[in-house]
């Protein structure tokens, strides 16, 4: 008998989540002296704002068990802010906290007895959770051209092949990878097929406050009946080794709640108390928060627009991104080209960019894309953003342009530069100003970073959403 009889037959070859992966490969290069650019890991540049980090300082004390569903504080601010930001009632008994979204979605996955759905591309853990409990997800291709999105024609058609039964469709939007989002009308449609076949809905909005014109929609406004709602620090608070998460259940779903609450304490048993404290004064919010967010959405959003520039210019397809901080190019346009390099996947590519241009990103495939496909994710988060944060405050309202990216993002800039240099074969950049002249990308930049003040909630008011 081997060691290895003694790990479940399905587990074997599970390895460590693909972020993390990439991660760990480039701290081995860059212990080795080689100049990393992490366009890997998706994780917020922005330090927890001032009071938040303020409000766990005096916590620090709490030790106490909280309860398994979380800080009853917590649960009333999480419902005030789910109400006043996404147009989402939940009340606070409907609200569970863990420690990370991640939990909360593989707790579901373990209460949940049905058909999944996930269209792709994908989060990294959606599919490899699944596995890990024995299921075979469904996944759901979708198409640069329709922005990722998927069709509510296609999701029907799918139900009414496949035999009736409980069904669960995860989206995720802004999303991770691709930065596109749902416009309001689309969301309505999904939400009318949903309710057709009865479907819940896992709505995966944790980039919904990182919307560049903060102008996020939930589908729980048009579907309230059975969409979960989950959300959690990591990404609009910079807060992801916090570990806090949240989950909003309609009371339909509250026997799938009160299981998922006893596999809760039975495993992790509640989430930590000073962080819960805390965490109740981020969901509160207040003026310094609004401002932080602004300035977070300006930054992100010029540059977004910049690297998209600079992409499109590589010959690359990339579907304007509406939040987030990521981007989803398809370099399908120079197969031949790369294929002469021997480059003929996204592995492959992702693997010459880390070894060659020191540049890290993962492949489409790690997002349940076909490996033969040439996308890329690369994650625009490879800057100071505490700097920038400061900068921007300091530079006022219209200050987001080309000058203030090329002083405070420069690394991602070389980065998605040396990217597009190394698909087109040329001399890869190691400095802002030794990349092509795009005045029309940065001053696009400058004029999208004006929008991103607006602040409004009603889904009905809004036309610029993806
Ligand atoms: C789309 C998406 N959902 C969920 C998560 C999990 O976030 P957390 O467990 O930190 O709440 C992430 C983190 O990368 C993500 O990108």
């Amino acid at each position: 008998m081997t060691w290895g009889a003694a790990i479940h037959p399905h587990l074997h070859g599970l390895g460590l989540s693909a972020t993390l992966a990439v991660q760990e490969r480039s701290d081995t290069l860059a212990r080795e002296g080689r100049r990393i650019y992490r366009l890997g890991l998706g994780q917020s540049p922005f330090p927890v704002p001032e009071s938040v980090v303020a409000a766990l300082r005096q916590n620090a004390e709490k030790k106490d068990y909280l309860p398994v569903r979380g800080l009853p504080a917590l649960r009333e601010a999480v419902a005030d802010y789910l109400a006043r930001r996404l147009g989402a009632p939940f009340s606070p008994d409907q609200i569970l906290i863990a420690p990370g979204s991640k939990e909360l979605m593989f707790l579901l996955q373990v209460a949940f007895d049905g058909e999944l759905f996930i269209p792709t591309p994908a989060w990294v853990s959606y599919g490899p959770q699944a596995h890990i409990m024995g299921k075979r997800p469904r996944f759901l291709p979708t198409r640069a051209e329709d922005g990722w999105r998927l069709a509510p024609e296609a999701l029907d058609e799918l139900c009414r092949r496949e035999p009736d039964g409980p069904r669960l469709l995860i989206l995720n939007y802004p999303s991770n990878p691709t930065g596109t989002t749902y416009p309001a009308e689309h969301l309505a449609a999904l939400a009318e097929v949903a309710r057709r076949h009865r479907m819940i809905v896992l709505s995966d909005e944790i980039y919904a406050e990182l919307h560049f014109g903060a102008a996020h929609v939930s589908i729980a406004h048009y579907y309230p009946e059975a969409t979960i709602v989950s959300t959690g620090l990591s990404k609009w608070c910079g807060a992801g080794g916090w570990r806090l998460g949240v989950f909003a259940i309609p009371p339909a779903l509250v026997k799938l709640r009160d299981t998922m609450a006893a596999i809760a304490s039975e495993t992790y048993t509640t989430t930590s108390a000073p962080i819960q404290y805390a965490a109740v004064s981020a969901f509160r919010g207040g003026m310094e928060l609004e401002r932080y967010l602004g300035r977070a959405r300006r930054i992100l959003g010029a540059l977004t627009r910049a690297c998209e520039a600079q992409l499109a210019g590589a010959g690359a397809r990339v579907e304007p991104a509406a939040g987030g901080f990521y981007l989803f190019p398809d370099f399908a346009a120079q197969a031949d080209a790369l294929a002469t390099r021997s480059i003929d996947d996204g592995a492959a590519l992702c693997g010459h960019l880390l070894d060659e241009a020191g540049v890290a990103c993962l492949p489409g495939s790690a997002f349940g894309r076909p490996a033969g496909e040439l996308t890329v994710r690369l994650s625009l988060v490879n800057f100071d953003g505490a700097r920038a944060l400061a900068a921007a405050e300091q530079a006022g309202e219209a200050a987001i342009d080309g000058q203030f990216l090329a002083a405070h993002c420069p690394d991602v800039l070389v980065a998605v530069g040396r990217v597009a240099a190394l698909v087109r074969g040329e001399p890869l950049p190691e400095r802002v100003d030794e990349l092509p002249p795009r005045p029309q990308a940065l001053a696009s930049a400058s004029s999208q970073a004006r929008l991103h003040n607006v602040t409004l909630l009603s889904p009905d008011s809004r036309s610029d959403r993806s």
